[in-house]
């Protein structure tokens, strides 16, 4: 059973590049960028340090300052995806976030410039496919996000294939965000946001009635409302469900308490992602492996839900079919 999971394909949808930057790597860049980073950042293990979400959300800005040019980028894009591929990952989408690049001094080109090399570099030598959803940071509020997505629609790039928003989910509304998603929609972007993580039910309604959004990052406050399940799965919107980070955030106290199963047997589809993983002491095999132990799903559970994600992924039509019969063929 461990070796069938170890082996079975597995597909991330939803992880932050900065915030896959593992604590060795982050002291190895800072070092050669000559930055020091704050000594708050981590804790008597070495591993990073915060307490809640806004910790946690303040402890990933500081991170990514061990960030100063594009070959920057290449390096934790290539670490990450190296890391997937190590667990069977055959597809990853990663968000990016230009504003943390641009307190870093680096500019929207040179970041996709080293992300794009270091997916290359990484299909090469591990055979994943890694993509890349362009995201703006909520709180910095809708002027910010505009810039962000006139950024990405007026420079393309055949990696960048979706749009998407993180950051604190109290601040401002979705409805202020919508002339931003509508933008990326209209050039052809389809689009996540995050919401039912921290907020409750009213924040998924909220982005599945403003946001042209096809998928939702967590969105598992959802189970609290029945009609909201149902439009779910009416409208076909797919959940990005990332188990260990909630339970990590303490948005639920213990896995029995976490909502994935329900999820699934109401119909909705959902998919297996690590988040942020060396902040929430995971990756996404770790997902699979604790999803199969703690909410008791079989092999074919955990394919179904490879499945789920392939085909609920921004890529193309041609790499979706390919990668969707490999999973099939497992
Ligand atoms: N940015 C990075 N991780 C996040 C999360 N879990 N929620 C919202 N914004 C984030
Ligand atoms: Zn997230």
């Amino acid at each position: 059973m461990q070796s069938r999971i170890n082996k079975l394909p597995k597909i991330e949808l939803h992880s932050h590049l900065e915030g896959t930057i593992k604590p060795e790597l982050a002291h190895q860049l800072a070092k050669r960028n000559a930055i020091s980073l704050d000594n708050c950042l981590f804790d008597d293990n070495g591993s990073y340090a915060w307490s809640n979400f806004a910790s946690f959300l303040s402890a990933y800005d500081s991170v990514s300052s061990c960030l100063s040019k594009g070959e920057d980028y290449r390096d934790i894009t290539y670490n990450y995806l190296k890391d997937c591929a190590g667990e069977n990952v055959i597809y990853a989408e990663t968000f990016i976030s230009p504003d943390h690049a641009a307190e870093c001094g680096i500019s929207y080109g040179d970041m996709i410039k080293g992300i794009a090399q270091g997916i290359d570099d990484a299909e090469n030598d591990f055979e994943i496919i890694g993509r890349i959803i362009v995201t703006c940071v909520r709180h910095l509020g809708p002027a910010q996000g505009l810039n962000v997505v006139q950024t990405m629609v007026n420079n393309p790039h055949p990696y960048v294939v979706g749009f998407g928003m993180g950051g604190d989910e109290n601040a401002f509304t979705l409805e202020e965000f919508a002339p931003i998603f509508n933008v990326a929609e209209k050039a052809g972007y389809p689009c996540t946001v995050h919401a039912g993580e921290i907020c409750g039910p009213e924040s998924v309604w909220d982005a599945i009635n403003y946001l042209p959004v096809s998928r939702i990052g967590h969105g598992v406050q959802s189970i609290f409302d029945e009609k909201l399940l149902t439009a779910i799965v009416n409208r076909n919107i797919h959940l990005e469900i990332c188990p260990g980070s909630n339970l990590a955030l303490g948005i639920f106290h213990d896995w029995a308490e976490h909502p994935l199963p329900r999820l699934i047997s109401r119909g909705i589809s959902v998919s297996l992602n690590s988040d942020d993983p060396p902040f929430f002491h995971t990756t996404v095999g770790q997902e699979y492996h604790d999803s199969a132990k703690n909410f008791e799903l079989g092999d074919e559970v955990l394919k179904s839900i490879s499945l789920m994600a392939m085909e609920a992924s921004f890529a193309d039509t041609k790499t979706k079919s390919k990668l969707v019969n490999k999973i099939k063929n497992f």
